[in-house]
This record gives structure tokens, sequence and C-alpha cells, in this order.
């Protein structure tokens, strides 16, 4: 029988068996709507304060400081334009790197009204907290850096740009998505942090922002008055009840799955990098996620290394900006400063709760023989 292997944990993840258990309830017998003043809203609404308790104590935060919302794309969304809608005008950076959602948010906000800088990254991947002090306007009023990104997996220096922003009375957001649960956050110094349930094992369709107290920030969506009035909408109390658990399971073994996964995306790395010619690691070597490993090859396509390793049964994602129609370089890699051809010829493997060794060392035959082959015929060599 052909085995499928997962090694796309950072585009999503499956939902752990524990998650599906505590969510059943309130699919059913618990259905009830929170803000129903009835015993089944009762119920329901136990269940939501109970969550935001424990998401609000993964990230040590208040209960109130968490608004949950749908997504780590709508959480972006409201950490941008909540802000930016508040104080009316003013100067905004992000990062040159952040996900799409960011970087679309700010670019739609330099179109209306408001001026958008975009921070460079060394070439390997990281935001220099000096650029961004040299980069502050007097009317500078957000900064937003992710915490780790999502192609490369480098870890960006949060707490020292939280500083700087603290000192210059400019907010601070984080997109956490690739990080919750991962490794430990410091939110001393951010003002609004995106965090997701579907990248830690929960179900897609929860995600929360939070917003330090004190913070102001306009809704975006206008109604019932839900999550302090914030994301009017019925919360989607499933979900958050498996987000809740599924951050729970994640804080609890974080230490134990850093230890397990670091050794096989290091054993991933040094084996590729070494037994393959022109073949180098994307992104920093030391300050970058456990559980990434972003590859490029010369004389080769991203897609095509894809499409062949899926005839064999594993899963990777490309770099590259392989969604879009005009297949650009994906924008982190050229941020880097790679060229064109090296951003296509990279692909990303990242790692699981499930991975096994097993199942590394079976992409560490195929993949050298992958490459080899498409080579082979590559026009480029
Ligand atoms: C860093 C980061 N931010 C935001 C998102 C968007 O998440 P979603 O599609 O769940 O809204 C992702 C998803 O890959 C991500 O990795």
């Amino acid at each position: 029988m052909k085995k499928y292997i997962y090694f796309d944990y950072a585009a999503t993840t499956p939902v752990d068996e524990r998650v599906i258990r505590s969510m059943t309830p309130f699919l059913n017998e618990k259905f009830g709507n929170p803000s129903s003043m009835h015993f089944f809203g009762s119920d329901a609404k136990k269940a939501l304060e109970k969550s935001r308790v424990i998401i609000a104590k993964s990230i040590n935060a208040n209960p109130d400081e968490i608004i949950f919302t749908s997504s780590a794309t709508e959480s972006n969304n409201m950490a941008l334009k909540g802000i930016a809608f508040n104080k009316r005008k003013g100067h905004i950076l992000v990062s040159s790197i952040e996900h799409d959602c960011v970087l679309n948010a700010a670019k739609w906000l330099s179109k209306n009204g408001f001026e958008v800088d975009f921070l460079p990254v060394d070439k390997n991947g990281i935001v220099s907290p000096k650029e961004v002090e040299k980069r502050i306007k007097k009317n500078t009023i957000l900064v937003s850096v992710m915490h780790v990104n999502n192609e490369i997996g480098t870890i960006q220096p949060i707490e020292a740009i939280g500083k700087i922003c603290k000192k210059n009375n400019i907010y601070f957001h984080s997109d956490a998505a690739q990080s919750f649960g991962k490794i430990p956050i410091d939110i001393s110094n951010v003002d609004l942090l995106t965090i997701s349930s579907q990248k830690i094992y929960g179900p897609k369709g929860a995600a929360a922002l939070f917003i330090k107290n004190g913070v102001k920030i306009e809704p975006l969506l206008h109604g019932g008055g839900q999550e302090k009035g914030l994301r009017s909408s019925t919360e989607n109390v499933p979900a958050i009840v498996g987000f809740a658990k599924a951050a729970e399971i994640a804080i609890s073994t974080m230490e134990k799955e850093k230890e397990r996964l670091t050794k096989l995306r290091d054993k991933i790395i040094e084996t590729l990098t070494k037994e393959i010619p022109n073949c180098y690691l994307n992104g920093h070597p030391v300050k970058r996620i456990y559980n990434n490993v972003n590859v490029r090859f010369s004389f080769v396509e991203g897609e095509a290394i894809l499409f062949m390793l899926n005839s064999y049964g594993i899963a990777v994602s490309t770099a590259s900006a392989c969604s879009s129609p005009k297949l650009e370089p994906s924008h982190v890699l050229s941020a880097m400063g790679l060229k064109q051809e090296e951003a296509h010829g990279s692909i990303r493997i990242s790692l699981g709760r499930w991975t096994k060794e097993s199942e590394v060392n079976y992409l560490l035959k195929v993949l050298p023989e992958v490459v080899k082959k498409l080579r082979e015929i590559s026009p480029y060599k």
C-alpha cells in the first residue's frame, strides 16, 4: 500500500483526537448560543469563558485581553485596520516578509490614506531592530513584525523591536501564528498578538487577537456586540473550545516536542546539504523554529520537486508563491536577496506532532533521487 507522508505542518495540522473529543459536546448537546439567557446559552458561555482563560494563560495575558476571531487572517486585519481606523491617519511600518494577509492589509491601508513602509530583512531573513528605529517617524502609529516566518521559519527579535516601539509610544503588533504553541512568547512589549488554532492541531475557524488593556482599536465587524463589541458575530464555541484544548496540549508538550523535532530537522538539513550538490539552507541556521526546513536546489524548480515528491506520497510545499498565477518568486526569498531562479528552486519541509524518524529517512532516500532525476532533464544546468 502506498504510504502518504505529511511534511506540511506549517500550512495546517490535523486535529488531535483529544481536541475533537473536547469539541464534540458543543456541536450537539451543548449547542447553545453563548449570548442566550437560558441554560443552553449559559453552558456555551461557560465553555467560551473557560477557553478564554486557557488561551490567556498560554501567553500570560488577562482573559479580557483575548478577542476570539475566525482566523489569523482576520486577527491580522483586525490589528492593522483596527489601529489605523482608530488613529484615522499616520504611518505604519510592516516587515517585507509578513504573511500576505498583513502585507495586503497594509497595502490596502496605503491606498486609503495611510503612509506605509516595508522593513527590509538581512540575507538570513531577519528584521533588524536598528532598522525599525531608523524608519520610525513622528507620525508612526503601528509597527507589525511577525514572530516566526511561515516560509523560512526565522525567529524575529520581537522583544527588542517591541522595546523600541514602547520607548517611542508606538503600538507593536506581532503575528505569532507560526510560533504560538511551539516556542514561548513574551508579550511584555507587545500590544497586539495574533495566534491561531489550525497550526497547533486545533480546528480551523478559531484564532484570537490579544489586545493589551488600554490599546484602542475600531472593530471591523459591527453587529450584536460580542467580544467586547470588537468582533460581533456569534462565537464559534466548538472551535474555540478545541482551540483552547489544542493550546493546553501544545504548551504542556512544547519542550519535549522541541527536543524531538530539532533532531529530525537538523538531520534533514545536514543530510540534504551534505549529500546533494548545490543544495543550500534558506533562512537563519540557528534562529529558526524547530519544525521548519527550507532548502533550495540549483538548476531545478521547486514545483517540479513538489509534484515528483507527491507522486512518491510525500507532501511538502514550495516556497515560491505557486498560488500566484503569475508564478512570481516568493516575496520572502526575494526580500532576502535571492535571485529569481534561486527562489524558484526552493521547497519547505515542515514537521509536526506525528512526524516519525522512519518518515524522515524515507524523505532523505527519495529527495536526492528526485533532485538528481530532475537535474538530468533540466535545461538550466
Ligand atoms: C504567519 C501566518 N500568518 C497568517 C496566516 C494566515 O492564516 P489563516 O489562513 O488561517 O487565516 C498564516 C497561514 O499560513 C501564517 O502562517
